[in-house]
């Protein structure tokens, strides 16, 4: 019976990755190398075609990004009447990741469809992922992990068991978190950075590359080094 109930649980992990494919468009919000990556990454991987990028009217600088044409954020509706527009938030962590949460926003306020991309080549043991979540080829995910709306796991990155993070988190590439840790919201992890098991991250802590994490952080902090130590008078970038 467990058994299963694991094999269930699975195949619903593996559902995640899929992508209803019915009078839809997917749409990769942004229009720069990051959403272009994201956007390679996803045709490689699975049978998703992507239509085009998107950015704000006001920050729309060129009518194609590559080989895709980049439509207005705010018209999608018309541009693609009568079909259910998907899109896939691929918005950094500039500002904080604020500017990620705005464009997550804005798209629930134009009705849009806020896609959950699970890279068939993570490893993912949860199914508490938030909407509008991304997880990159490579990550681990592991059992009992919890992530809010809008996190980024990126490539590699392992989140190993029993971790809670709140919404718009960019854990970037190989950054490794023992069990246990709980994270706040809006945090970004550098590179390569570790953050030892039982951590409590405020909410908008900045891990620099390489940092090795071993107290609980302070909320707005820069932290970098080993052991990580704050980076006094660090602005916000
Ligand atoms: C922490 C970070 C945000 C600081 O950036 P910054 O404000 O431009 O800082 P500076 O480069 O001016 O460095 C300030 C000081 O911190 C040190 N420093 C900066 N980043 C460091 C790091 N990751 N580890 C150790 N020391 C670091 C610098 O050597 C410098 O020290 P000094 O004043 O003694 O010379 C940045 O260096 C960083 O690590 N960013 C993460 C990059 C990353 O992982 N990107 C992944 C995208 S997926």
């Amino acid at each position: 019976m467990d058994v299963m109930k694991k094999n269930d649980e699975l195949m619903m992990i593996e559902g995640m990755g899929q992508i209803e494919m019915q009078e839809c468009v997917n749409i990769i919000v942004g229009a720069n190398n990051y959403a272009n990556e994201l956007r390679r990454e996803i045709e490689m991987e699975t049978s998703m075609k992507i239509e085009a990028f998107a950015t704000y009217r006001d920050y729309k600088t060129i009518e194609w990004f590559e080989d895709l044409k980049v439509d207005v954020f705010e018209n999608l509706t018309s541009i693609y009447p009568q079909k259910k527009i998907n899109v896939i938030v691929a918005i950094g962590y500039s500002q904080k990741n604020k500017i990620r949460e705005k464009v997550f926003f804005d798209c629930k306020q134009y009705g849009y469809n806020i896609i959950r991309y699970i890279s068939p080549r993570a490893n993912v043991y949860t199914t508490r992922l938030g909407e509008g979540t991304i997880v990159r080829a490579g990550a681990h995910v592991g059992v009992n992990v919890i992530l809010g709306d809008g996190c980024i796991v990126n490539c590699a990155a392992v989140l190993t068991h029993d971790i809670k993070a709140g919404k718009f988190n960019f854990f970037g590439a190989r950054s490794c978190f023992g069990g246990g840790s709980d994270i706040g919201d809006y945090c970004f992890f550098g590179l390569n950075s570790t953050i030892k098991n039982r951590l409590h991250i405020a909410d908008f802590t900045l891990i620099g590359a390489g940092a090795n994490v071993i107290r609980d952080t302070e909320s707005n902090g820069t932290y970098v080094g080993n052991p990580a130590r704050v980076l006094e008078n660090h602005s916000e970038h």
